[in-house]
């Protein structure tokens, strides 16, 4: 099944085209990466992707559904480059906050906080603030 489906897209800002005609598709289950250089359009094309941003051609699909959909806000996950997590706060606090928006609470949302620390091998970092954290990640 196709999870995401963006054909014939392409983005011009005024007379300034960013993004040529593209087409591709994503498939349940698979992991797909953007590489190229700075500028090239990469989180233009996510924001097209995720419908904060309205492609100049083509259409956008997610689950089946074309986008822009209000609906499709909670059912995804973006993660902007920067102003991403709140620096002031722990990794657990801003997990905390996030997971909240999502509406998780209770033991839910502790087991999935669990899970991500995991995941991302922060466990044992769960306390510190973000702003010890290295930039790179
Ligand atoms: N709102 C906008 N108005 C005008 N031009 C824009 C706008 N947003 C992005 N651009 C231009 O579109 C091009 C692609 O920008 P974009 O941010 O998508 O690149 P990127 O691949 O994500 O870069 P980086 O690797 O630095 O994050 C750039 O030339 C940028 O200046
Ligand atoms: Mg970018």
């Amino acid at each position: 099944m196709d999870v995401i489906e963006m054909r014939d897209v392409s983005k011009r800002f005024s007379s300034k085209t960013v993004l040529e005609p593209f087409t591709f598709t994503v498939n349940k289950g698979e992991i797909f990466g953007l590489l190229g250089p700075s500028g090239s359009g990469k989180t233009t094309l996510i924001k097209m992707m995720i419908g904060m941003l309205k492609p100049s051609t083509g259409t956008v699909a997610v689950c089946g559904t074309p986008m822009p959909n209000l609906n499709m806000f909670h059912r995804i996950g973006y993660m902007g480059q920067s102003d991403a997590l709140y620096e002031d706060l722990t990794a657990k606090e801003n997990l905390s906050f996030f997971s909240g928006l999502f509406g998780m609470k209770g033991k839910r949302k502790r087991e999935r906080m669990d899970q991500v620390l995991h995941l991302v091998d922060l466990t044992e970092h769960a306390e510190k603030k973000v702003s010890a954290f290295s930039r790179c990640f």
